[in-house]
């Protein structure tokens, strides 16, 4: 016959059910740390809110002599790009990445990167050059007014 054991320093019982607060607490931590890591993806928390990929009205730019000719501009707070294939011709496109809606960070060599998953785009064209997005970045109207460009 054994006596039942107790552990120094705890009365029976105390030390599991211990043991299981703490474990439920690290699981609930272990959740609220997936949820945040599932919301970070999510196309809303990525693009700073719902706003449409497009401009809903015109949008001024500033001087068009900003974006150089053979090269393009991002215009990261307007979530637009423009280009400049020839002087005096402009294309704009949505910087929103076609994939999740995240804001284009920056152009390198003609291609708009996607900071959230690494899509690229011509942004000559808005055509993908690697994904995971698979859809082009929409086209959005710009014209020259007065030296100064305005887009949507
Ligand atoms: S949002 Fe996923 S690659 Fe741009």
């Amino acid at each position: 016959m054994s006596a039942p054991q107790s552990v120094p320093g705890h009365r029976d019982g105390a030390a599991p059910a211990r043991r299981t607060v703490l474990r439920s607490a690290a699981a609930l931590a272990g959740a609220v740390g997936a949820g945040s890591a599932l919301a970070a993806c999510s196309p809303q928390s990525a693009s700073g809110g719902g706003s449409p990929a497009t401009p809903a009205g015109p949008v001024d730019l500033g001087a068009a002599a900003d974006v150089p000719v053979g090269g393009a501009k991002l215009y990261r707070e307007e979530k637009l790009v423009v280009s400049c294939p020839a002087e005096g011709q402009y294309r704009a496109f949505s910087a929103r990445c076609t994939h999740a809606g995240c804001v284009l960070d920056k152009i390198v060599k003609g291609e708009g990167n996607c900071p959230c998953h690494g899509s690229r785009f011509d942004v000559a064209t808005g055509k993908v050059l690697s994904g995971p997005a698979t859809e082009p970045l929409p086209a959005v109207p710009v014209k020259m007014e007065n030296g100064r460009l305005v887009a949507g």
